[in-house]
Order: structure tokens, then C-alpha cells, then sequence
């Protein structure tokens, strides 16, 4: 992946993960993780970290999605299986160091495998398997902001508990009436599906896995960024009873996704023929980008 230029100043699109355990440690651990993490406190990837928001708050208006979404909801990109998928997510870590970065298949092995160590039913695992595939955005030539980064909704105020929200000030939705009041052009709890969340890698994975998966594993896929609600509760006046439950399948996913990150790293060759099975299971031989 490109390193540090304007619109992608991250070195390592991973370390917008691991910013994320600084803000919510691992309760089991009183935050030991910070040891794991060589450079953790290296100034310069806070900096970039810190840019990175400032971009994504900045340019993830309204408009924007909406044509972030007729672009990519035509899935005329790419057709793949999902192992292609995975092999092609696989380039984005090319040039870091292989020492110190686990590639995008051992993060999604590392989380679906602790997923199915705890018993979860195989849907479960299948999710954990698949909810970063999205991310080949990047490699479609996506800048970082547009593909990571925590998720909130559009066309309402953003909630200043989201992460870095000060540079919120810089997005025109923030001065436009039409979209910074509190409910915005939503109504009390119509419910996330008729909410406009900011572009990424969320969404679009879950507008390809749409037909495929457990109602459960579609709102894991769409909402395992959106720490403003699962971690903050900041937009429950727009959420209906439907997202209400289907929220705990969300917040029993988040440890998963953030608190495997372990250095050993996943026999990919011994897993592979189960996971095989399981896509087989859920999903058809190719499907489009
Ligand atoms: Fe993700
Ligand atoms: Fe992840």
C-alpha cells in the first residue's frame, strides 16, 4: 500500500486498529495489550492517526456517501470468490514488516477462530471470517478515510463522543441546517436501516453479503465500526427495537474483532479446508465487487 501521502496518511491501514485498543482496552487484560504492541507509542503514528480522522471527518458528508454509494453499489468492479478476495485484501500489507504486521487473512482467521474456540454457532465464525473483506476498497484506489475509521451516521449532528470529533467543525454538513440538528432528516427510532452511515468498508460488505447471511451476521458486518453506538450509545433516539436487539450480536462481536490480535500466527494451510466448507455453506462461488 502507498505510504503517508495527503489522503493516506496511515503507513499501515492496521493502525487505526490499534488506536482503537488504546481507546477501549481489553477489560481482561487492564490494558496489558500496549505492551504487544511495538511502537504503540510512537508519536508519529498518533500524528497520522490523528490526520487520518481529521480527513475522514472533514470529507464524509452526506453528499459524499451518497456518491461514494451510486459508484460502488453497481458492484461492476471486480467478480471474485471469496478466497480471491482475501488473496487480493492480502497485497494491502506488501511492504510492511511481516515481523511486526499480521496480514488481513491472519486478523480474519485470528478473529473467526477465537469466535469458534467459544462455540458460536458457524455463522458466527463464518462473520468473523468476513468482515474486513470489505476493505478492498483500498485497493480500488480508495483513500484510507473512506475505508476505515470508526462509522456514524449522516444527515444528522454528530455525536461529540465520536472519536476526534472537534474536526467535525471543518465538514459542511456541520453548518448546513438541513443536517445539524439532532434527528437531521431522520425521525425518532425509524430505525439504522434508513440511516445514511459515513463510507467504508462496513457497508459496503454488507450491501454484497446482503442475501447470504443470518440477519445477526449482516448487523455485524454493517455496524462493527460504529463504536459511537455500540461502545458510546450516542444514536439510540434513531435506532428501532429490531436494531435494538439485533445491537447485542454487534457488541458480542467487538471484543472478537479487537482483542485477538495475538502474535502467534494462524496455520493458514491446516484451517483452510474448514473455512472452505463454510463459505460453500453460506455463500455462491463468486460474488460482485
Ligand atoms: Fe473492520
Ligand atoms: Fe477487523
Amino acid at each position: 500500500m502507498k505510504k503517508s501521502s495527503i489522503h493516506q496518511p496511515l503507513e499501515n491501514i492496521e493502525h487505526w486498529e490499534e488506536d482503537l485498543i488504546k481507546r477501549y482496552p481489553d477489560p481482561d487484560t487492564n490494558g496489558k495489550e500496549k505492551e504487544d504492541f511495538r511502537n504503540y507509542e510512537d508519536s508519529d503514528r498518533a500524528e497520522s492517526v490523528k490526520e487520518f480522522y481529521r480527513l475522514n471527518h472533514i470529507f464524509q458528508t452526506y453528499d459524499f456517501v451518497s456518491k461514494k454509494e451510486a459508484g460502488f453499489l453497481e458492484f461492476n468492479r471486480k467478480e471474485m470468490s471469496i478466497w480471491e478476495a482475501v488473496d487480493f485484501l492480502n497485497t494491502l500489507v506488501d511492504d510492511s514488516d511481516p515481523d511486526i504486521d499480521l496480514d488481513q487473512l491472519q486478523h480474519l482467521l485470528q478473529t473467526s477462530e477465537a469466535i469458534r474456540a467459544d462455540g458460536h454457532p458457524d455463522w458466527f465464525v463464518l462473520t468473523g471470517f468476513l468482515h474486513d473483506v470489505g476493505k478492498v476498497l483500498c485497493l480500488f484506489g480508495e483513500p484510507q478515510w473512506a475505508v476505515v475509521g470508526d462509522t456514524f451516521p449522516v444527515g444528522c449532528k454528530f455525536s461529540d463522543k465520536i472519536v476526534h470529533a472537534n474536526y467535525f467543525a471543518d465538514n459542511p454538513d456541520s453548518t448546513n441546517p438541513k443536517y445539524n440538528t439532532k434527528y437531521g432528516i431522520y425521525s425518532p427510532n425509524c430505525g439504522l436501516d434508513n440511516v445514511k452511515m459515513s463510507w467504508g468498508h462496513d457497508e459496503y460488505l454488507y450491501q454484497i453479503m446482503k442475501d447470504y447471511l443470518p440477519e445477526p451476521a449482516l448487523y455485524i458486518i454493517r455496524y462493527h465500526s460504529f463504536y459511537a453506538q455500540h461502545r458510546e450509545n450516542e444514536y439510540s433516539h434513531l435506532m428501532n427495537e429490531k436494531d435494538v436487539e439485533m445491537f447485542e450480536w454487534v457488541k458480542k462481536f467487538n471484543p472478537y474483532d479487537l482483542y485477538t490480535k495475538a502474535p502467534v500466527k494462524p496455520d493458514v494451510k491446516a484451517l483452510k479446508p474448514y473455512y472452505q466448507e463454510l463459505v460453500k455453506k453460506y455463500l455462491p462461488k463468486t460474488l460482485k465487487f
